[in-house]
């Protein structure tokens, strides 16, 4: 803070704790994704995301691949772009407008949706219904960009049924659709790997968005990774004019890169990507343990981002009326014991610190 206050980050403007941020998160990276756009936090991440691809087509003269794909349930932000790209019911009200190009897929939640399926036959359903999809636009010659998250974070901790996903990216790969990976939650550690779509589910994205655990949430910031192919369309070399149109005043604060920089050096000095590894299976299998409890539907999740479902009859899977708002009286009466879980209506979510203990998960 005391070396640089603040600088400013637009089009040919940077400073060396962003520089070095970005030449270190571009190592951390999978593959070709080599380019950092740095914004204030995940919605913004996300909404540089639908604006780089749009400029992406655009720029090679394929202005009408304008549609977007994204599920039921998934979370993006709350910028205009990154709200209407999420399909949490709770969020899509009514009473607000949302863009018009964006198409929802069905949620994966194989629990709620999965109406009796195996993992398997669930996922051929939701690749089918992509398919479908892209052919109902008109082609890929249509479609911009799918957004994902490798598991779905507030919209219930939904990990992908089986490898619905990967199918999903080769298609996109194929056919030349962007395929962004939100990982604001998933990266940095929450799953035991600094990004999980390459490690953990065989997905190389061209974009991926990430925040939260960036700075261990000490400050402000997003971060947009972009691959190759991407920036040398944009850059001079290419057709493009050489710069990103955009920018926010306060994207990449040069104190905030400053704290990104020295988190990521104790998250490696500290090992604690190996920690997460280790005890993320050992917390999933104590939750597990819940299971025997009737009301207790579903435990889901990876690592150290998990929920448990509710439900008033494990047997059946009947629900608990929206009224007994059952996820916060069970928060309530972990609070009373010295325990944070957030309840979203039927679920408790829970995302431990990286540095939790054994005896702790006990
Ligand atoms: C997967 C995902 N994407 C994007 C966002 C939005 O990030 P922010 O709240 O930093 O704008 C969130 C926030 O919870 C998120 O969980």
């Amino acid at each position: 803070m005391r070396l640089l206050a603040y600088s400013n980050p637009f089009v040919d403007m940077t400073h060396i704790p962003a520089a070095d941020l970005a030449t270190k998160l571009a190592e951390l990276a999978p593959g070709d994704l080599n380019h950092v756009f740095f914004t204030t936090g995940g919605s913004t991440a996300n909404d540089m995301a639908y604006r780089l691809a749009q400029f992406y087509h655009a720029i090679r003269g394929l202005p009408e691949k304008r549609h977007v794909i994204s599920r039921v349930d998934a979370y993006h932000g709350q910028t205009y772009a990154s709200v209407s790209i999420g399909g949490k019911p709770g969020d899509r009200v009514e009473e607000l407008e949302f863009l018009d190009n964006v198409h929802l897929l069905s949620s994966p939640n194989i629990y709620r949706y999965g109406g009796g399926l195996a993992e398997e036959a669930f996922a051929d359903k939701l690749y089918a219904e992509f398919a479908e999809l892209v052919a109902e636009l008109g082609g890929p010659g249509h479609v911009s960009a799918f957004f994902a998250e490798p598991i779905m974070g507030s919209g219930g901790v939904v990990p992908p049924p089986a490898n619905y996903l990967e199918r999903i990216w080769k298609y996109c790969r194929d056919n030349d659709i962007i395929y962004v990976s939100d990982e604001v939650v998933t990266g940095f550690g929450r799953l035991g790997e600094w990004f999980a779509s390459e490690k953990i589910f065989g997905i190389q994205p061209d974009i991926i968005t990430t925040a939260k655990g960036l700075t261990s949430g000490y400050l402000p910031l997003g971060a947009v990774i972009f691959s190759d192919r991407i920036f040398e369309v944009i850059s001079e070399t290419g057709k493009g004019p050489g710069y990103l149109p955009m920018g926010y005043t306060y994207g990449g604060h040069p104190v905030s890169c400053a704290a990104a920089l020295k988190n990521i050096e104790i998250l490696e000095d500290e090992g604690i990507l190996e920690h997460v590894r280790e005890i993320g299976p050992y917390f999933m299998e104590r939750l597990n343990s819940l299971r025997d409890l009737p009301m207790v539907g579903d435990v889901r999740g990876s690592h150290l981002m998990v929920c448990i479902e509710f439900v008033r009859d494990s047997a059946t899977g009947e629900e608990y009326p929206y009224q007994v708002d059952i996820g916060k009286r069970v928060s309530n009466e972990c609070d009373a014991r010295g325990l944070i879980v957030r309840p979203v209506e039927n679920l408790n979510i829970m995302s431990p610190p990286l540095i939790i203990t054994k005896e702790q998960v006990d």
